[in-house]
């Protein structure tokens, strides 16, 4: 049985004295019966890794780059994440793809480079709304998984996924249980060609979730917890998702 994984994504927003609020309320919600994580911007990495060090309660970046170190202004490499504790980045999120024109080859490489350092990729994948209805959703996101599972090769089976619909972030609207489902369904056998280790692969659903479809979302059987945008910001809303994954 996987363990559910329940990650906050705060994207740009947040300030000091809101983080600390926030963090002292998620310490102070556990235990949650799943596993609990927030990627925060950069800047604040130290302030989360001081307030959550010695709970369970995990952290991570919402991006790396894809250099070990040297001349790119700007970036952030992987061994710096390493040593404020990371656990987690996010990367080849739709807000980079779209805003950033990162790549498939770009992601695979920044998810290499994380794994090079411990630190473990959330590899975000999805199609537009567009594609979905030109009937292209399976080819999309295959497309974009496979990109990561060829740089990754043996490694592969060390990822997050996270199937994220680009027509449901920051929308309202939410996929279905059974939209979601028959995607990660998709995604799982894909792993599970590629690396025979599918059955302990945590892939998880983004785009609108919220305190009140999380459960149903969580009890499909190929949905092993969530990446939480909005909803992670407020923390009875975002300690009620987690208590769903519990
Ligand atoms: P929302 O939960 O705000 O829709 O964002 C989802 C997301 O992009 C998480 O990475």
């Amino acid at each position: 049985m996987r363990r559910k994984l329940v990650v906050g994504n705060w994207k740009m927003n947040g300030s000091r004295p809101a983080n600390a609020e926030l963090l002292a309320a998620l310490v102070a919600a556990r235990p949650f019966g799943c596993d609990v994580a927030v990627c925060v911007p950069f800047v604040f990495l130290g302030e989360t890794a001081a307030q959550l060090a010695g709970s369970d309660l995990r952290w991570g970046a919402q991006d790396v780059s894809a250099q070990a170190e040297g001349a790119y202004t700007g970036e952030v490499s992987a061994a710096m994440l390493h040593e404020c504790g990371c656990r987690y980045a996010i990367v080849g999120h739709s807000e980079r793809r779209a805003y950033h024109a990162e790549s498939d080859e770009l992601v695979a490489a920044k998810a290499q480079a994380a794994l090079g350092r411990g630190v473990t990729p959330i590899v975000c994948v999805g199609e537009t709304l567009e594609q979905r209805d030109a009937g292209q959703t399976e080819a999309v996101v295959k497309r974009q998984l496979s990109a990561v599972i060829h740089t990754l090769a043996h490694c592969a089976a060390e990822m997050v996924v996270a199937y994220e619909p680009v027509w449901a972030i920051g929308t309202g609207r939410t996929a279905t249980p059974e939209q979601a489902q028959a995607v990660h369904a998709v995604l799982r056998a894909q792993l599970q060609a590629a690396t025979g280790h599918a059955d302990r692969m945590r892939i998880l659903y983004g785009g609108s979730v919220k305190a009140d479809n999380a459960r149903a979302l969580f009890a499909m059987p190929d949905i092993d917890g969530g990446l939480i945008g909005g909803a992670s910001l407020k923390a009875a809303d975002f300690i009620a998702i987690c208590r769903a994954g519990g």
